[in-house]
């Protein structure tokens, strides 16, 4: 038996039957229309496959502020992050709550109708200091939010088309994921979130964790994410030249997450937990900094975060890592709870260091990447991939 998805059911908003479609396609042409980002793109899209169960549209003042002041989208559902759809007061003008609207994506095609239930006005300056605990416009959260329209619409969505992405093959929804977990015989699933390419802590934390269960779902995120993020073309092909040949393939599977980054640190470990949950996963990694950016969270303060839930109601078990490096005086990778020595002793490297590592042709030490992870990295680097 799999895990009960969030909320109970597994919520599909695609338009089920080909002739509804075409209904729905042809009224779609008459309504009023707006026109959203990437971003609301992806959003619709997670709505529509369930990532997002048990939210069938975008919320409501209501709904947010519970959000917000409560970590709850309705009584005992816990939920951290408000998904929202936001119009500039212009085009708000000629939308009337009752009437649906078209909604046009990033790609210039009709992806949905908003089943317009009310507009509302937020207090942005409040949303952000809930959800990303600043709101400074240099956290890219916090920018993002004050680009958004200053009126929200809030509705039930039907969705019309699913959106394809790169790496289609590797973008399995809830049901497939289910699915596979099920044909495996996999009862526990830890899922993995990342937005990097793995290195040797993230390839330790996955694998601690799978010595506690049947299955690991390596999930890369691949919504929107800041431009000084690594491509996600380049990060697919790390997850891929790394699973080949260090991880046993009867116990991993790797699929995409379509999901944007938030950079929201704990609400946002919350939230990428109870979407693993809808994947059909039973655990969840969370380690040092999850979904941090910047200086802006303590290092555990995503740990902490998950005492403030009810863990019955989250329904997704968290597995918590310190921060992990290789220690030199054992020869393993290892955190502090687990060897002794000095810092010194352990190998651990920031981002910059890294990147100006991988500028400059050279690959990072096999104690913190891979060898064929670095590769990928170089040729990414200094422009010769695929060459
Ligand atoms: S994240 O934005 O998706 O969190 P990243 O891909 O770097 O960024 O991290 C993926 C997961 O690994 C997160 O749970 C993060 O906390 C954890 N993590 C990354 N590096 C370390 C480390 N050195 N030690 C412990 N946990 C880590």
């Amino acid at each position: 038996m799999s895990i009960q998805p969030h909320g109970g059911v597994l919520i599909n908003r695609f338009i089920q039957s080909p002739s509804d479609l075409e209904k729905s396609l042809a009224c779609a042409a008459t309504l009023p229309r707006i026109k959203v980002d990437a971003y609301a793109s992806f959003d619709i899209d997670g709505i529509a496959k369930g990532l997002f169960s048990p939210l069938t549209g975008f919320m409501n003042e209501e709904q947010t502020l519970r959000v917000l002041d409560s970590m709850e989208l309705a009584p005992g559902i816990p939920w951290s992050i408000p998904i929202l759809l936001a119009v500039s007061e212009e085009e708000a003008q000629s939308l009337e709550p009752g009437t649906p609207v078209a909604i046009e994506d990033d790609r210039g095609e009709v992806v949905a109708i908003l089943h317009l239930a009310s507009k509302f006005r937020l207090d942005k300056k409040n949303l952000c200091e809930k959800v990303y605990r600043t709101s400074d416009t240099a956290h890219p959260g916090v920018a993002y939010t004050y680009s958004m329209g200053d009126v929200f619409l809030a509705g039930d969505i039907d969705v019309l088309r699913d959106r394809e992405v790169e790496f289609q093959d590797y973008n399995l929804t809830p049901v497939q994921t289910r699915a596979a977990f099920e044909e495996r015989k996999w009862r526990r699933v830890v899922a993995f979130q990342t937005r990097n390419p793995i290195h040797r802590a993230h390839e330790y934390l996955t694998k601690c964790a799978l010595e506690m269960c049947d299955g690991l779902l390596i999930h890369p995120l691949m919504g929107t994410t800041k431009s000084d993020d690594i491509p996600g073309d380049v990060r697919m092909r790390c997850y891929q030249v790394l699973l080949e040949k260090y991880y046993p393939q009867e116990h991993v599977l790797l699929s995409i997450m379509p999901v944007n980054m938030r950079y929201a640190g704990p609400r946002e470990a919350i939230m990428h937990a109870i979407i693993r949950k809808n994947y059909g996963c039973t655990h969840f990694i969370v380690g040092r900094d999850h979904a941090g950016v910047g200086n802006y969270y303590g290092s555990y303060d995503a740990h902490y975060i998950f005492e403030e839930v009810d863990p019955v109601a989250l329904g997704i078990t968290p597995i918590f890592f310190d921060h992990t490096f290789y220690s030199k005086r054992t020869g393993e990778m290892a955190s502090k709870k687990t060897c002794p020595g000095t810092a010194e002793e352990h190998v651990m490297l920031s981002g910059t260091k890294v990147r100006e590592m991988l500028n400059r042709g050279e690959a990072p030490p096999v104690e913190f990447t891979r060898p064929e992870v670095a590769k990928v990295l170089i040729d990414w680097a200094l422009g010769t991939a695929g060459s």
